[in-house]
């Protein structure tokens, strides 16, 4: 496999959260207006059991409400607000988020999902997660290529279970240099592709060719600056997270 010479497909970060409040409709709404080829979320699970689109382990930063996500109820969640204070904004469930990206005919948008509290839940999550892609019809793609999901993680841990039970089902483990250069875990945990920060790209670019060799993908995160757009584009990026999906499809030309 080499680098890939296309220009990075472009992945709105928790929806063009730069324009609207982070994880909610509108922003993933905006995402798909300006083009997005990827959408990027968090899961987290709820006490009862439920995904929900939230990044942080506390709801505090993005709602109206306190409190930690696993030890609240998905109605209780489902009760704040989670807009920017000038337009209101529900809870968005992954079940929300699957069901808005396969209703979009216009192009073949693909979902990234980050899992988070991985180590704590001992796999929970990860199944619950290949249970939902399941009930879609999404857990078992006729290949990497055409899934219209992709599991991230920075726990090895997580990504190892989803291999293990959704072979086809493409991943990213997410980490920092040391995890790709050398032969590190994303070659032992069999990840499809590997997934830096732009700030560890910028200090080791090596890492899109070492990927590339080992058969792997290149997802990077969070793109936001034109050079480091480009930089992207020059490496053979597969895959940029942003959170500005149109100005970012604009520089690109795509
Ligand atoms: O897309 C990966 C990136 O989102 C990882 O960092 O903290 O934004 O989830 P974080
Ligand atoms: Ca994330």
């Amino acid at each position: 496999m080499s680098p890939d010479r296309r220009g990075p497909l472009v992945v709105a970060h928790r929806g063009a959260s730069a324009a609207r409040p982070e994880h909610t409709l509108a922003a993933y709404e905006l995402a798909l207006a300006e083009g997005a080829d990827g959408l990027e979320c968090d899961v987290r699970l709820t006490r009862d059991g439920h995904l929900v689109c939230v990044h942080d382990r506390r709801i505090d930063r993005t709602s109206s409400g306190t409190g930690v996500v696993s030890e609240m109820t998905l109605s209780s969640l489902g009760e704040l607000d989670y807009g920017d204070g000038d337009e209101p904004a529900g809870l968005l469930t992954l079940a929300d988020l699957i069901t808005l990206v396969l209703d979009w005919t216009s192009r073949p948008t693909k979902l990234f999902i980050e899992t988070k509290h991985p180590v704590r839940y001992g796999g929970l999550v990860e199944s619950k997660l290949l249970a939902e892609l399941a009930r879609f019809g999404l857990a078992a793609p006729a290949s990497a290529d055409h899934s219209r999901a992709v599991v991230m993680s920075f726990a090895a841990s997580a990504v190892w279970r989803i291999r293990r039970s959704a072979p086809l089902l493409p991943t990213v483990l997410l980490g920092d240099a040391s995890r790709y250069l050398g032969g590190g875990a994303a070659t032992t945990v069999g990840a499809t592709a590997v997934g830096p920060s732009i700030r560890t790209l910028r200090e080791h670019p090596e890492i899109v060719d070492k990927a590339a060799a080992a058969g792997r993908a290149t997802y990077c995160w969070t793109v936001d600056a034109h050079e480091d757009v480009a930089l992207c584009r020059e490496l053979g990026v597969s895959w940029v997270a942003t959170n500005h999906p149109g100005r970012t499809k604009n520089w690109l030309g795509s």
